[in-house]
């Protein structure tokens, strides 16, 4: 079962986050976010995780490098959101995810905590393998795997593909690739204003992808993000890159 759009209302975080923006790494997040059982603390408290909770510390600098994420964008609460909608009790519980532009690793490190047995993150910024790496080992993820593969060369289908991209017009580029490693499964869009949702919906309508519900958040500045879960309509296919 997926998730409905009331699970989505109650998932929405505590706090409308906003502190940050696209250039996340040189903006830290004043506080601890939270999504549900999920919280994304902020690197430098001092909290410990509590009973029952899924409380994650990223890091965006590790050893002089930096990547994108400390968990607190619009667009990443989002995207957790609808994974909290799918890894709770009766939801699909995707067991391999792609988690393509991974950033510092936030989705990825939260599908594997939640139960995902295969977890790949990659992304065009050398540095984030190497940062996603730490910020997993350090949050009992250690198990996924990071790399710079481009998505153009990725083979196989997942269950679950997490595109979390910085602009609409990246997320149309890559849709034929993104909605192939999808095949049979499920995808998760994120990354770009309501405005834009429609025309994303019908590039995925157009490669088989049935759109189930989107998810908005609106930030300090009055802009509303908007993320979406599909489901393809095909079986998956053969474990080969599109052309
Ligand atoms: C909005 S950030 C999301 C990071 C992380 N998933 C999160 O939620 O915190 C987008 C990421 O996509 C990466 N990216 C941009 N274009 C990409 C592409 N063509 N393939 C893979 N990653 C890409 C960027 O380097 C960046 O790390």
């Amino acid at each position: 079962m997926v998730p409905t759009r009331s699970d989505l209302a109650s998932s929405a975080p505590d706090e409308a986050p906003g502190a940050d923006r696209l250039a996340e790494p040189a903006a830290r997040p004043s506080s601890p976010r939270r999504y549900r059982r999920v919280t994304c603390l902020t690197p430098w408290g001092e909290r410990e995780e509590q009973d029952g909770e899924l409380a994650l510390r990223m890091a965006t600098t590790r050893d002089g490098e930096t990547a994108w994420g400390f968990g607190a964008h619009p667009s990443s609460s989002l995207a957790i959101s609808v994974l909290l909608g799918l890894y709770q009790d009766g939801a699909p519980n995707p067991q391999r995810v792609l988690d393509v532009g991974c950033g510092a690793g936030v989705l990825s490190i939260c599908c594997a905590r939640m139960g995902a047995r295969e977890v790949r993150g990659i992304d065009i910024n050398p540095a984030a393998p190497r940062v996603a790496a730490l910020n997993a080992a350090d949050n009992g993820a250690g198990s996924c795997q990071f790399d710079t593969t481009p998505l153009a060369g990725i083979v196989g289908c997942y269950d679950l593909v997490i595109a979390n991209l910085p602009s609409p017009e990246i997320q149309i580029e890559l849709s034929g690739h993104l909605a192939a490693r999808a095949r049979g499964g499920l995808l998760i869009t994120s990354g770009y204003i309501s405005t834009h949702a429609a025309k994303i919906e019908q590039a995925y309508a157009a490669l088989e992808m049935r759109f189930l519900y989107s998810a908005e958040l609106t930030d300090t500045d009055g802009k509303e993000w908007s993320a979406s879960l599909f489901k393809s309509r095909g079986l998956a296919g053969p474990s080969r890159p599109l052309p």
